[in-house]
């Protein structure tokens, strides 16, 4: 157990991904007993920066970085078994092992080989406007399937079911002539190796699963603190986002309830992650975007090219209207504000600070897409920054203009921002406020 009493807390994404939560996660997870991924699955892309190491993590909790904290799948990830052990293999070849720390629910879903070839397969045939752009990971095809329940598999099947090898041996030659009813008779897939994967990761993965439920509330009963960590982003979540461009799962704090099994009032931190501008990949209203060089410096400065994809990513001025949204659904009590470094340069920076539609401004986040899509953004500018902040720590050190660009983005958004990102590295990192007590940002390790 942690030496001091924690509060358990979840780190999610206020827009859509993308927005730096692995590190924010990362920095909180050696205060932490154990870290729980809730939603999603292999389309999250967490990056962490362990000195000049890079580390990508799609399907395992970034706690899996820190050998002494458990790292749990809960019920509610889909998880594709080869992805998991590929991802466990390429830790242990860089020295860290995983062991008995990884716990994967028993309730958590199977994202499955024909899952993968239908969420290609859909997203090839459809139609522009509603081609969504998915990681083609099969989030959604799998997401589907567990709420069709027949046709799905949960590890505890791995576990329990007597013909588990025929089962899903069945289930993919059906999917396969429904695929081939929908898209074309050449669709293929050899069932036959497709079984053998899936057999061959489920029989590694066999010994981490466990009822994560029962372990979760055991933990929090001994007072082990809890970190729950979201995957892709508010802006992407299927109630809330901007649907139908969003992913299959819940992607805030209230997702923890269904998808981790404790109440989602057992975190009592809430810490909404956003960009110091806004990212987006894949399809959607966008309304800050940036379509013309001052997106593209910010693509350049900011390195924005997807984590899980390679795609470049769509790059526009910090959305207030969309974070003040998502920061109030969720009830952040924290905002993580990550790349604030990559705005340097410019002259004066924009903040989105409302929507203009049919003649009229909003600040309200409308729910239709096509009504956001013809949205125009209503832009500030503040005055921009010149110097390379990455080698400040304290707030009080940055250009009065970072300054005021972090205030002004505070008071729109109602939440204060206690954790600045000025660079890649966990040491490029500026904490204040509530934080200060919570997070220890460690000496630099290059600079
Ligand atoms: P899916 O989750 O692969 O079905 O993709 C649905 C939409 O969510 C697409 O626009 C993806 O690009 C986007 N998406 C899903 N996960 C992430 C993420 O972790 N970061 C950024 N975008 C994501």
């Amino acid at each position: 157990m942690r030496e001091m009493a924690t509060a358990h807390t979840c780190v999610f994404g206020l827009g859509w991904g993308d927005e730096g939560k692995g590190k924010v996660v990362d920095l909180l997870s050696t205060r932490f007993d154990v870290v729980v991924r809730f939603n999603g699955g292999a389309n999250a892309g967490h990056t962490v920066w362990v000195g000049e190491e890079k580390f990508a993590l799609h399907l395992l909790p970034t706690g899996a970085l820190h050998a002494d904290v458990s790292a749990v799948i809960g019920p509610g990830v889909v998880v594709d078994p080869t992805k998991l052990v590929e991802e466990i293999d390429g830790l242990a070849a860089r020295g860290i092992d995983v062991g008995d720390r990884l716990k994967i629910s028993d309730r958590a879903h199977l994202v499955m080989p024909y899952h993968k070839l239908e969420d290609q397969l859909a997203e090839a045939c459809a139609s522009v406007p509603k081609k969504i752009g998915t990681t083609a990971r099969g989030i959604g095809p799998c997401y589907a399937d567990k709420a069709l329940r027949t046709s799905a598999v949960r590890f505890s099947d791995v576990l329990h079911s007597q013909d588990f090898r025929e089962r899903i041996t069945t289930l993919t030659k059906d999917r396969i002539r429904t695929l081939q009813a929908r898209f074309g008779e050449d669709i293929e897939l050899d069932c036959v190796n497709a079984a053998d994967a899936v057999m061959a990761a489920c029989d590694r993965l066999k010994c981490r699963i466990c009822d994560t439920t029962e372990f979760l509330h055991s933990a929090m009963d001994d007072g082990q603190s809890v970190l729950f960590e979201a995957a892709n982003g508010t802006l992407l979540d299927i109630n809330h986002g901007t649907y139908p461009y969003v992913t299959s799962s819940n992607t805030g704090p209230h997702g923890i309830g269904p998808g981790a099994g404790v109440p989602s009032h057992s975190a009592e931190r809430l810490i909404g992650v956003t960009k110091a501008y806004t990212t987006r990949v894949g399809a959607g209203p966008f309304v800050s975007e940036l379509h013309d060089e001052i997106g593209d410096q910010i693509r350049k400065q900011g390195n924005e090219f997807g984590t899980t994809t390679g795609r470049p990513r769509r790059c526009g001025w910090f959305d207030a209207v969309a974070t003040r949204y998502t920061a109030k659904l969720t009830g952040a009590t924290d905002v993580a504000m990550m790349h604030l470094d990559t705005l340097a340069n410019f002259e004066q920076v924009g903040i989105c600070v409302g929507y203009e539609y049919a003649g009229k401004t909003s600040s309200t986040f409308h729910a239709h897409s096509d009504i956001l899509e013809q949205s125009k953004p209503v832009i500030e500018f503040v005055p921009g920054w010149q110097d390379c902040i990455r080698k400040i720590r304290r707030f009080e050190d940055l250009p009065s203009e970072a300054r005021n660009y972090v205030s002004r983005v505070e008071s729109l958004v109602g939440v204060p921002v206690t954790l600045i990102g000025v660079g890649p590295e966990r040491s490029q990192t500026i904490v204040r406020g509530a934080l200060e007590q919570f997070v220890q940002i460690p000496e630099a390790t290059t600079t």
